[in-house]
């Protein structure tokens, strides 16, 4: 994977809450509240990794399985590796843990993200028909075998 970031991807902790807030306004249409936030930054079973203060990644693990619940990539940062590098860097977190599986739900209109987690070694296997609150569909993805880092 060619790549152009020089951020570091690491562990969120309390103390970036204010700047998961601002990218999660700025990246998703249906941000999560500030309780939200706060609770996946504090709850074991979350994973929430930030890349420099530019992108970020929020997920959890149940068992052996994994979801990927938020992705963003500030504007500017946009186009230069961190979003792929942030789904990389959570599967093999998720690896080392255990998991076998991981999955997602992306919006039906949103090409980008699908793409991007296909480069990631995600395949589409459903269509949630009206999940989201304006009513567009959520196309389902998943990985299996989380193994081998990039598939790409
Ligand atoms: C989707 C998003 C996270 C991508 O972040 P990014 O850092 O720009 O993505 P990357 O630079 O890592 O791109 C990785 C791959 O994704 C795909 N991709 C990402 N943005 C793309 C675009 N604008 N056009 C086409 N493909 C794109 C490409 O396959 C790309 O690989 P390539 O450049 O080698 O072809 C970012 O655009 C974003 O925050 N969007 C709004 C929030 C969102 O949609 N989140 C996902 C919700 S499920």
């Amino acid at each position: 994977m060619e790549t152009f970031v020089d951020e570091p991807v690491r562990v969120a902790t309390l103390g970036d809450w204010r700047a998961l807030e601002r990218l999660e306004r700025e990246c998703l249409p249906d941000p999560w509240s500030d309780y939200s936030l706060k609770r996946a930054l504090e709850t074991p079973g979350y994973l929430c990794l930030i890349c420099g203060d530019s992108g970020y990644l929020i997920g959890w693990q149940v068992g052996d399985e994994a979801e990927i619940a938020r992705l963003g990539v500030s504007f500017l940062g946009r186009g230069q590796g961190r979003g792929l590098l942030l789904v990389c860097v959570a599967m093999e977190t998720w690896r080392a843990r255990g998991v076998k599986s991981v999955w997602l739900e992306v919006r039906a209109s949103n090409q980008n993200a699908q793409r991007l987690y296909e480069r990631a070694g995600f395949e589409i296997v459903g269509r949630r028909p009206r999940y989201y609150g304006d009513g567009e569909d959520a196309i389902l993805m998943r990985r299996e075998s989380v193994d081998t880092g990039d598939s790409s």
